[in-house]
């Protein structure tokens, strides 16, 4: 079966063709492609967008939907492994969307059962799912995926929505800013991810209005505090970036703010007053993205 672990796997046909077919379910949302299928989606760490989303493209294609959002319901709290969760679950429904904290797990998953795995995020490692909406988004609103600057703004270091942004966009001549604190600087495997594939990158300890005037897209992200060892380091560094809207003024009109949200500060509100955020949207394109997604893991034509 075919499994979405990583975008690392998509080619730039693959992406070219969901973002298509995002395209086409943006036009029409309602359509009974799932008709007697069982989707099951297993949250084993919180989440708002990812699995309503999920849940509302499979609602909305015509399928039903299994699953859990507290794994402390579920019997992996008498002690259960993933392993024998994720082939019982494939006794039941015909994919899984799962999140899970350890980097990995859905690839392991995928290698367990014959039923397609979404991972909808493991750990700090990858969320391919939030980029093929990301991608659907930068694509929307600027018309174009390539030769574009993007500038990533916060934890750089855990943020799974960045590393996997920094392969999707690699197939369309990138040039990257990434703006974090030195304890949360892009870890280095992608940065020589960036030098293998001849993309352009700079790093920034400061969030200047230099930067962010030469950005088309303004991607911010959420301190990561459920990822930090030390809570005191994640004290010193939650509040660093805050983006206002004054700072948007003499951006470039296409500039568009993305977040995969939740935020929590790092947007002012007064920013969601301007033609420039476009996070909302952003969350709303994921419905169309993963029902994409959806079809093409199980085969099903549009
Ligand atoms: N962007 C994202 O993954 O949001 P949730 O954690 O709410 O699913």
């Amino acid at each position: 079966s075919k499994s979405l672990v990583s975008i690392d796997q998509c080619t730039k046909e693959d992406i070219l063709r969901i973002l298509d077919n995002a395209r086409k379910f943006e036009d029409n949302p309602n359509r009974n492609l799932l008709e007697g299928k069982v989707a099951a989606t297993l949250f084993f760490e919180p989440s708002t967008r990812t699995r309503l989303s999920f849940e509302t493209a499979i609602n909305r294609l015509g399928g039903k939907v299994i699953g859990f959002q507290d794994a402390s319901t579920t019997s992996s709290s008498k002690g259960e492994t993933l392993k024998d969760t994720i082939l019982m679950v494939s006794n039941y429904a015909d994919l899984i969307v799962m999140r899970h904290h350890l980097e990995g797990a859905a690839k392991y998953a995928s290698e367990i059962t014959d039923i397609p795995i979404i991972n909808a995020g493991d750990g700090a490692n990858q969320h391919p799912s939030q980029t093929m909406l990301d991608l659907y988004s930068i694509q929307k609103t600027q018309g174009k995926l390539t030769d574009l600057t993007i500038t990533m703004v916060g934890d750089l270091k855990y943020g799974r929505t960045v590393h996997s942004l920094i392969s999707g966009m690699s197939h369309f001549n990138p040039t990257f800013h990434f703006v974090a604190p030195d304890e949360l600087r892009m870890p280095d495997e992608y940065k020589l991810f960036c030098d293998k594939h001849n993309i352009k990158y700079y790093e920034h300890t400061a969030f200047s209005e230099e930067v962010i005037n030469e950005t088309d897209i303004l991607y911010m992200t959420r301190v990561q505090r459920e990822r930090f060892t030390d809570l005191e380091e994640y004290q010193r560094v939650k509040n660093v970036y805050i983006l206002k809207s004054q700072m948007l003024e003499n951006s470039k009109d296409n500039l568009r703010v993305l977040h995969p949200l939740p935020r929590v500060n790092e947007i002012a509100y007064d920013v969601d007053d301007s033609p420039k955020a476009y996070y909302i949207q952003q969350a709303r394109n994921g419905l169309f993205a993963r029902q994409a997604i959806i079809c093409e893991v199980l085969g099903i034509t549009i």
